[in-house]
């Protein structure tokens, strides 16, 4: 009998409680690490390695400890995020580079990374190899990905299709990775593992475009972090592409000229208000919603694909797809 979601949650703050890493010294270290996987967050990837695994029909229980791990390197990119991105709220709370400062943010991220890895090294021997190959790749696209992120705040122009590009590297493939990490330990075949990873590349994609939209539309206290950030960080979005692309010559320039220098301090306001009243000139919000859609219903279709395997358990795969679907309406 599957699991819901709820029980694969508890099971996964079962195993982590247990962990040892939670609780060495120094303090200083380890504090930042408990604080920010305390804090919660939806536990998205390690759910879906999870749901993954019993679409193969294999034992979540065995999947814990490198499940744990993929949700452990997520909260790692957090913290350098963080300070990359000058955010100061995550979660609701205070994030660690300004509850405690940058350097702590650096190194409880690095220890984070190394401790991701021995987790993920807790795979079953005869697997051991391919998800430790599968967790190598989807962290360098993950830091691939961040530095197109960074590269493109001051890059002039960026087009739609690098932008995707960067999406993909950054968020996707961490979440399409996930997946397939959950479906290697229940010992998935290479033709099944293919439609899998793109239902994961286009949920991953879909679910970036809506945190774009949530950075600027959503409600903070149920987003938890600071809204208006990506435009003060001049970050080019599918909004801010689009937008672009729409805009008369006149308010074209406008914007490009609002995103050409680093906002200065206490300037934010003035720009998130200049800037979003561009994006509604054209609708921009309307368009990226679109997009959104579309990728959610390009992600069934690559679910489809696996519907005739012998190897997927049928009910599994509906849960796999109750769980996108309702992902598509996330104010969180
Ligand atoms: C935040 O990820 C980073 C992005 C890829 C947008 P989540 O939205 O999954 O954050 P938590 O883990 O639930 O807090
Ligand atoms: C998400 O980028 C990708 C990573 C964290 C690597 P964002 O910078 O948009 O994520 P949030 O909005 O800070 O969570
Ligand atoms: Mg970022
Ligand atoms: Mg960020
Ligand atoms: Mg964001």
């Amino acid at each position: 009998m599957a699991k819901d979601n709820r029980q694969l949650r508890e099971d996964l703050n079962r195993v982590m409680e247990q962990q040892e890493m939670f609780h060495g010294a120094p303090d200083t270290l380890y504090e930042p690490v408990r604080y920010i996987m305390g804090l919660g967050g939806k536990r998205l990837r390690p759910v879906l390695a999870l749901m993954a695994c019993q679409l193969f029909k294999g034992d979540t229980d065995k999947a814990l400890l490198p499940a744990l791990g993929l949700e452990v390197f997520h909260n790692f990119t957090l913290l350098h995020d963080d300070v990359m991105d000058r955010a100061d709220m995550r979660r609701g709370k205070p994030t660690v580079n300004v509850k405690w400062n940058s350097n702590v943010a650096i190194l409880s991220g690095d220890v984070m990374f190394a401790m991701a890895c021995r987790l993920i090294c807790q795979a079953p021997d005869e697997r051991k190899g391919a998800v430790l190959e599968a967790f190598n790749d989807l962290a360098v696209g993950v830091c691939e990905g961040q530095q197109y992120d960074m590269d493109f705040e001051t890059q002039e122009k960026v087009s739609m299709a690098e932008y995707m590009e960067m999406i993909r590297l950054k968020t996707a493939v961490l979440i399409a990775g996930a997946l397939k990490v959950g479906a290697l330990l229940a010992g998935a075949s290479e033709e099944d593992l293919q439609p899998l990873y793109e239902y994961g590349t286009k949920i991953g994609l879909a679910f970036q475009l809506q945190d774009d939209l949530l950075d600027l539309y959503g409600d903070e206290a149920k987003f938890g972090k600071k809204l208006g950030s990506d435009i003060r960080e001049n970050k080019k979005t599918y909004l801010y592409i689009k937008a672009l692309d729409l805009l008369e010559e006149v308010d074209a320039i406008a914007l490009e000229h609002e995103f050409s220098t680093p906002t200065l301090p206490f300037g934010d306001i003035a720009k998130i208000k200049k800037v979003k009243a561009l994006y509604e000139k054209v609708k921009v919000k309307d368009h990226c919603e679109k997009a959104v859609s579309n990728l959610f219903a390009e992600a069934g279709e690559a679910l489809d694909r696996l519907s005739a395997s012998p190897a997927v358990d049928p009910q599994a795969l509906a849960a796999l797809r109750a769980f996108g679907s309702e992902l598509l309406g996330r104010e969180v």
